[in-house]
């Protein structure tokens, strides 16, 4: 008995270790030419139930098959994310949709060729190819056919079929650069593909086609505007989303969860710049007096008006885009630096402003001051 107790423990001790230790392998891939022989690597990894974390346009994702329980369940665990919070299915062809899909809607199909590959999510009834794990439990499953040529290379090499959530520890804020990821997930994962860079940086928009009037349940990159204009009808935002309304819960059960945020409380000002302006500089004094450290997320316009504070830019007012790629850059930042309060100004922009905005306020805890 003594001597079964003792292997016992030694198993165990060395299963620890593999975990603990686990290596995570960086790979720097030229996306001008991909090396297909680690792409190979990484998709052999994939089809053995293991996690890879790749580029998409959007963020980072932490791959896994989609078909296989086995990879969705690393996938929760590696995230430390509650199993009832679905994954999006990656494609890498529309053919692909078949089977894991009940019934494929005629504007599913509009929208697809209007918007694939690129950064627009269809939720569609499953087909019973996907495993419950895969879509917390649902019976519909979420798809995107992503439009960067290494998770496409990814996909074809892992068997078509790649579940992906952001490739950060659930509730920080999504991971934009390969460097994020490792942060996050080093030890836990065997490799990260690093592409540089993503192009957008906010997750793909999701729009749910099962009900009988489509409905934005994640606002991004495409808009209610332009998905209108393609289906020709009204698609509707889920009310669950606007405001802090504890009445109404959002439809995608991941946007229910506390999300994005950095460790130090953030708000937001918002009203006319110069006003905002004022009203961050009253902030800080009152706050920096009290011995404590401010960080403020200022723009390339207003940058030079703030003093004795950690300032982060987040670009010019007038390019929403690169405001939306340095979003979660910044609030990460702001991690390092150990600040007390951040205050923030207010990005309500004219195309991705509501997408920014979701992300912020979530951020913020919908802590907002209107000047
Ligand atoms: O841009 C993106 O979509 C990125 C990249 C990696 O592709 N992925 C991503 O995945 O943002 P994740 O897991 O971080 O967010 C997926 C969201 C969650 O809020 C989840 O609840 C929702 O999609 N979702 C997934 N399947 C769903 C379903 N069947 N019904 C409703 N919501 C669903
Ligand atoms: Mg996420």
């Amino acid at each position: 008995m003594e001597y079964y107790n003792f292997i016992k423990r030694v198993v165990l001790l060395l299963f620890c270790g593999i975990i603990k230790f686990m290596k995570t392998l960086v790979e720097k891939i030229n996306v001008e030419q991909i090396q297909s022989d680690i792409m190979k690597e990484a998709g052999m990894l994939i089809r053995k139930g293991e996690l890879v974390a790749f580029p998409t346009e959007t963020v980072y994702g932490l791959g896994a098959d989609a078909l296989s329980e086995e990879g969705a369940k690393k996938i929760y665990a590696a995230k430390g994310r509650p199993s009832d919070n679905p994954l999006i299915v990656h494609i890498a062809d529309f053919s692909a949709l078949d089977a894991i899909t009940a019934q494929i809607p005629e504007e599913a199909k509009i929208l697809a060729d209007a918007f694939w590959p690129g950064p627009l999510t269809m939720i569609f009834q499953k087909s019973d190819r996907v495993p419950l794990t895969t879509t917390g439990g649902l019976d519909t499953v979420a798809v995107r056919m992503p439009s960067h040529p290494v998770a496409l290379a990814l996909i074809r090499e892992g068997g078509g079929y790649i579940a992906a959530p952001s490739a950060n520890t659930s509730g920080r804020p999504s991971p934009t650069l390969a460097s994020h990821v490792y942060e996050d997930l080093q030890g836990k994962i065997p490799m990260i593909l690093d592409g540089g860079p993503v192009g957008i940086g906010l997750e793909s928009t999701i729009v749910d086609l099962s009900g009988d009037v489509p409905m934005i349940l994640r606002p991004g990159y495409i808009t209610q505007e332009m998905l209108q204009e393609k289906i020709g009808r009204e698609v509707l935002v889920d009310p669950g989303l606007i405001a802090s309304d504890s009445t109404k819960h959002p439809k995608a059960p991941g946007m229910k969860y506390k999300h994005y945020a950095p460790k130090a409380q953030l708000t937001l000002i918002k009203g006319d710049s110069a006003a905002v302006v004022d009203k961050i500089c009253a902030l800080t004094r009152e706050h920096t007096q009290k011995g404590e450290k401010v960080g403020i997320i200022g723009t390339d316009e207003t940058l030079s008006c703030y003093e004795d504070a950690i300032v982060k830019n987040i670009g010019s007012r007038e390019d929403e885009d690169a405001i939306a790629r340095h979003l979660y850059a910044v609030l990460r930042d702001f991690d390092e630096e150990n600040v007390d309060v951040i205050f923030s100004e207010y990005f309500d922009t004219p195309r991705i402003g509501s997408a920014i905005m979701n992300r912020l306020l979530k951020a913020a805890g919908h802590q907002v001051i209107e000047v």
